[in-house]
């Protein structure tokens, strides 16, 4: 497996290796893997002939306050995960290398980035677009995968790929959890023991308001209330947003008539802001 630290020398491997007639599959992550991105290799390896993990802990997608200098990094222990999945080439850039003085370009979307996480991370999903645009044109992937954790990201890239005919294939691939439900996170790493027993509430309170649509509830803000309800009741103090909205245009929905998407973010003490969600269809 080779490491490569700029973008010459990943294009001079991708350039081979198309030149060959293989098929490349890009797994874009920031590192400090964990299950849920080696699900998404797994997947990769079973799509492509070479598979590209990039790692990059991109400053451009966090807001002041947030924690950009805190995220863990280690590439020596991604390296040695990556290699034992088969994975061919990582590319881990220093942030120079992606954004080199007098970088002024970005790709950005006027809708889609409205909620969710994007009314408390305003600047979030321009960060995003631009480094998987950039992933993209360096790596050229035939197919990318993403988790469906970051359900918002996923919507968000499929519809950058459709609006700019990008040449590549997003695939989605489903949430890994922990054994007590808790959805695989980097930033499960920040939580106190404390906090990681409280965790798994946010999963359990999900699977609440999933039971009362298969029964039947309709009104989107009766599941919301349940689900906060039920996160709160544990002493967790701070709920960014427990939001129902409609699967495509992730617009929220005054009644449930259509297929949905009910996401949450959630505070567990000072430092993790946990994201989980489930997709229901009608
Ligand atoms: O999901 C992530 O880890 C990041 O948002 C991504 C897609 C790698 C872009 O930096």
């Amino acid at each position: 497996m080779k490491i490569c630290k700029t973008v010459k020398e990943v294009k001079k491997e991708i350039k081979k290796w198309k030149a060959e007639g293989d098929t490349i599959g890009l797994v874009p992550t920031m590192g400090w893997l964990h299950e849920g991105h080696l699900s998404l290799i797994k997947n990769a390896k079973k799509g492509s002939d070479k598979v590209v993990v990039s790692i990059f802990v991109n400053p451009m997608q966090f807001g002041p306050g947030e924690d950009y200098d805190s995220y863990p990094r280690d590439l020596k222990r991604d390296a040695k995960l990556c290699d034992k999945k088969g994975v061919d080439l990582i590319f881990a850039p220093e942030v120079d290398e992606m954004y080199p003085d007098g970088f002024c370009s970005y790709v950005d979307m006027n809708g889609l980035t409205g909620e969710l996480c994007g009314k408390s991370r305003p600047i979030h999903f321009r960060g995003v677009q631009t480094v998987v645009n950039k992933l993209f044109n360096i790596v050229e992937p035939n197919n990318a995968y993403f988790g469906e954790k970051d359900a918002q990201q996923l919507a968000v890239i499929k519809r950058m790929v459709k609006d700019l005919n990008m040449n590549v294939k997003i695939t989605g691939c489903p949430i890994i959890r922990e054994d007590d439900g808790l959805a695989k996170s980097s930033r499960n790493s920040y939580l106190t023991p404390e906090e990681r027993a409280l965790a798994p509430i946010i999963h359990q309170a999900l699977d609440l308001g999933k039971d009362m649509l298969k029964k039947g509830e309709r009104n989107p803000q009766k599941v919301i209330d349940a689900i906060s309800e039920k996160i709160l009741s544990v002493g967790v103090t701070k709920i960014d947003y427990v939001s129902i909205v409609d699967a495509l245009s992730l617009k929220p929905v005054d009644k449930i008539e259509s297929d949905i998407l009910c996401a949450c973010a959630v505070y567990m003490g000072n430092s993790a802001r946990l994201i989980d969600n489930f997709s229901f269809e009608v």
